[in-house]
């Protein structure tokens, strides 16, 4: 059973109802961290909870969502220990787990996409991290942030 968290701005509540009805259909456990309204709300502020709860631990990943998956993207990975992938496609959402080994995953919900959301994070879900090589790449990424 897999445990995710998810979070949106004022631009993606639809898209993050959307994405919470079809992982609960899937028996996973969701932490809903809002926002719930579209009154307009600074997206950073959303995406620092969301991490912040994230790096308590117990989470398998996490998913933000803004208009366009961007600025959440851009903030999530400034957070130490989150690998935020901006995917579009289920090619990308493949390689965001086989090779990055993302942590979260961003969308927009003013995006207009190829395939459905669901899909991509199906895609996620179902491919499994591919180690060896891409291990010793993410190692680099994340001793950047002892370097920087
Ligand atoms: C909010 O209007 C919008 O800027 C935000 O949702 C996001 O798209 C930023 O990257």
């Amino acid at each position: 059973m897999k445990k995710i968290i998810i979070a949106s701005d004022h631009g993606a509540v639809d898209l993050k109802d959307k994405i919470i009805s079809f992982l609960k259909a899937k028996n996973c456990v969701i932490k809903d961290m809002g926002v719930n309204s579209e009154d307009s709300v600074d997206y950073p502020d959303i995406a620092v909870n969301a991490c912040r709860e994230f790096n308590q631990g117990g989470y398998d990943f996490g998913i933000l969502l803004c208009g366009t998956g961007i600025g959440m993207s851009l903030a999530a990975n400034k957070i130490k220990g989150i690998r935020c992938a901006l995917v579009h496609d289920l090619f990308t959402a493949e390689m965001a787990k086989a090779h990055n080994n993302a942590n979260f995953l961003a969308f927009g919900g003013r995006v207009k996409y190829s395939v459905p959301v669901t899909g991509m994070i199906e895609k996620f879900m179902d491919t499994a991290f591919a180690g060896d090589r891409h291990q010793r790449r993410i190692a680099k990424i994340m001793e950047i942030e002892n370097q920087c």
